[in-house]
């Protein structure tokens, strides 16, 4: 089996130092790896990452990470991924990394998505100049999150994502903001690419569990939705059973 840790939007900044670190002090002896699904600062400021990357450093699995949109608000995006990948991380975006794992290898493709909407209730490249700009960027992402997968050679692919997927892990979000928490494109990019096991954060008030419409497991691990330091995932090596979840230690003083 293999154990994939993963949790999002932990919000770093200097004023939590300490507060993660205690949290994967054991993570070597329960994960082979561990996945951060974006917002990990709060407004993307270089001493926010410098604080996350301290927690970080060290950790003692492979770390792989994408950014979400708060990390992109400073306009600082490239430093605060240079400050992650100082201490090991692998930053994605639109690419992959492939993890070797006891004998066998997980490959993740990662990219932040964007929104606009779900089926039914979305956006279209039509109109002003500014929608299709909008749309365009989340179908650009998405598709090359699926080349990203599709390319991938490695036992048990992994999707990592920000935004949403799909609209069953929005569940107790409010309706109204669906479009501006995930888009339809990256599940059909999950769909045709093929992740066993598809992460992504960004919605706080969302569900822990969904489905891509062609039936590819979603998790959403919004550390405000799963209240824990991490999730843990097991996953066949074959590429087999996403579900169920492993038992996952608890949250305390972060
Ligand atoms: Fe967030
Ligand atoms: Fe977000």
């Amino acid at each position: 089996m293999i154990h994939v840790a993963a949790v999002g939007d932990v919000h770093f900044g200097p004023d939590a130092a300490g507060t993660l670190r205690p949290h994967f002090e054991h993570l070597v002896d329960r994960a082979d790896l561990l996945l951060l699904a974006g917002d990990l600062t709060r407004v993307g400021a270089p001493d926010e990452a410098r604080a996350l990357a301290e927690e970080l450093d060290g950790v003692g699995v492979p770390v792989v990470a994408v950014l979400g949109n708060h990390d992109y608000h400073c306009d600082k995006a490239d430093e605060v991924t240079r400050i992650l990948e100082g201490v090991g991380v692998t930053v994605l975006e639109g690419d992959s990394v492939v993890v070797p794992v006891n004998g066998s290898t997980v490959g993740v493709a990662g990219t932040k998505g964007f929104g606009g909407g779900f089926v039914g209730a979305c956006g279209s490249e039509f109109g002003e100049p500014e929608m299709k700009a909008f749309m365009a960027h989340s179908r650009c992402l998405a598709d090359r999150l699926e080349q990203a997968l599709a390319g991938l050679e490695a036992d048990v692919k992994v999707a990592l994502l920000h935004y949403a997927p799909c609209a069953d892990t929005l569940l107790g979000e409010r309706l109204e903001i669906y479009p501006f928490l995930g888009c339809y494109l990256l599940g059909e990019a999950v769909d045709r690419g093929g992740a066993v096991l598809t992460i992504h954060g960004h919605a706080h008030r969302g569900s822990e569990r969904g489905l891509t419409a062609g039936g590819h497991h979603v998790r959403n691990v919004a550390q405000p939705v799963i209240g824990h330091a991490y999730r843990l995932f097991c996953l066949g090596a074959d590429g087999a059973g996403a579900d169920p979840e492993c038992a996952t230690p608890a949250l305390t003083g972060a």
